[in-house]
């Protein structure tokens, strides 16, 4: 199993360019299921879980082309024809996303037989909002052995979706079965987050008709097939938002490029609140910290544009160091606190009740061997290494190279002190 090992206490100094999302390429891939003609993704990122879902929708009849174009890696997806409508546990377990396979086959085959995901490490995640806008749009489901059986001899309808609570998955999945119902969907309480408007924009290029993505209510109406496009996939905030906490950790001046600070500027107040200098630019952010101590701030996780829960455990890190206390709500997964003992391997002082992280700034933090858990919170080791004295090894890196592209090359070319301890090969587990 790989590791990582940092040796903290490195002023971080240059320029990182931001990746592709993965959030948006694996929804974006999905896509490719809805016609026959090649859908072409450009500015994506390689990590382990595109290949995870390369490797299902290479089983289900999708032919994937990886290479190198003018402006970074790109990759093209062509369905001839769907050659299987069975998405198996053991490829689904992997990776959690690639349930939104189901509406997709459902829509372009009428049936689907689709494994459950299954739990994982941030808590129970259940589908039962994707099944509810796949039942409105008329769908037939039956549950049976841990597999979703779908039917809809007929093709999809048009309906209204009313989601009770904000879900992002269940939001693309409505939106990648509805563009091919027949007639109208109203899909209100939608998710807003970038990646549901880089979906939409994809979906319309390929010939979709959908109006209002990044608002609550998104009306979709059915057309009889879709075509190919071609589509740049959206930067990825989360590994920004990531990059800028680390520059914020460490000190010294980072600029983050190719990405959008709009889709961070709850972590961005937030840094500037705690003291962190930012400054914004349309495509890029710079990042200063002189040294000072930096303040405890509070926060709370909220569906976008609020704070991103995928920042929780690195803006956790941060605070490790900040002057007096601060309180961390997370509102969006049950269970996402697992990162806070193995800060405390580090020195930190976290008390952790219910939903509630309570954080006391300590003076130092000390490097540690600690165990990555989850994706987000692997990447919070990190960050707090980077500030730590000594070194600290992390174990279990396979959970970060799930969501971040070279991560190691990255922070080194501004200086930090980070290589990866190569030896033998672990399987992914699904976290998000
Ligand atoms: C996506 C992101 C993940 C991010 C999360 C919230 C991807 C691949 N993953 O996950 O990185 O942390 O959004 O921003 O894009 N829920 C239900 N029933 C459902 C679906 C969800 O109760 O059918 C609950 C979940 O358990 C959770 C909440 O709704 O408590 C939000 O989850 P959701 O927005 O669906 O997250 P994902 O799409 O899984």
């Amino acid at each position: 199993m790989d590791r990582i090992a940092i040796t903290g206490g490195v002023r971080l100094e240059g320029v990182i360019p931001i990746s592709g999302a993965k959030n948006s390429a694996i929804k974006l891939m999905v896509a490719s299921l809805l016609t026959d003609q090649p859908l072409r993704l450009t500015n994506m990122p390689r990590l382990a879980d595109t290949r995870f879902l390369a490797r299902l929708l290479q089983r289900l009849g999708v032919q994937v082309e990886e290479r190198e174009g003018a402006d970074g890696p790109e990759t093209v997806l062509t369905t001839p024809e769907i050659v299987s409508a069975i998405a198996p546990y053991d490829l689904v377990r992997q990776m959690r996303a690639s349930f939104n396979v189901l509406g997709p086959l459902l829509a372009r085959t009428g049936q689907a037989k689709v494994s459950l995901p299954g739990g994982c490490a941030i808590g129970a995640r259940p589908v039962d909002l994707h099944l509810m806008a796949l039942e409105a749009l008329g769908a037939r489901i039956d549950l049976n052995e841990g597999y979703v059986y779908a039917q809809a001899p007929r093709g999809l309808k048009g309906a209204e979706i009313a989601f009770p609570s904000v879900s992002v998955g269940a939001t693309e999945h409505a939106l990648l079965s509805a563009v091919l119902a027949r007639g109208e969907s109203v899909i209100s309480n939608a998710a807003r987050e970038p990646e549901i408007v880089d979906l939409a924009q994809c979906l319309r290029k390929m010939g979709a008709r959908i109006e209002g993505a990044g608002s609550p209510v998104i009306r979709v109406v059915g057309v009889d097939r879709l075509t190919g496009a071609e589509h740049a996939v959206v930067p990825d905030r989360i590994e920004a938002g990531t990059y800028a906490l680390a520059a914020a950790m460490a000190g010294g001046e980072v600029k983050l490029t190719r990405t959008r600070p709009d889709a961070i500027e709850a972590l961005l107040l937030k840094m500037e609140e705690a003291g962190v200098g930012v400054e914004r630019w349309d495509d890029a952010v710079t990042i200063k910290r002189n040294g000072a101590r930096l303040r405890g701030v509070e926060i709370a996780t909220d569906p976008f544009p609020g704070f991103a829960t995928d920042l929780q455990a690195q803006f956790m890190a941060l605070m490790t160091l900040a002057d007096g206390e601060s309180v961390i709500r997370e509102t969006i997964f049950e269970n996402r606190f697992m990162h806070a003992p193995e800060l405390t391997r580090l020195g930190a002082d976290i008390s952790v009740s219910g939903g509630e992280a309570r954080v006391r700034g300590v003076d130092r933090l000390a490097g540690a061997p600690v165990m990555a858990t989850d994706l987000r919170a692997s990447v919070s080791l990190v960050i707090a290494a980077l500030a730590a004295r000594g070194e600290t090894v992390v174990n279990r890196v396979y959970h970060l190279d799930r969501g971040f592209e070279r991560l190691e090359e990255k922070l080194s070319a501004c200086g930090a002190q980070v290589r990866r301890i190569r030896a033998g090969h672990d399987d992914g587990v699904e976290a998000d």
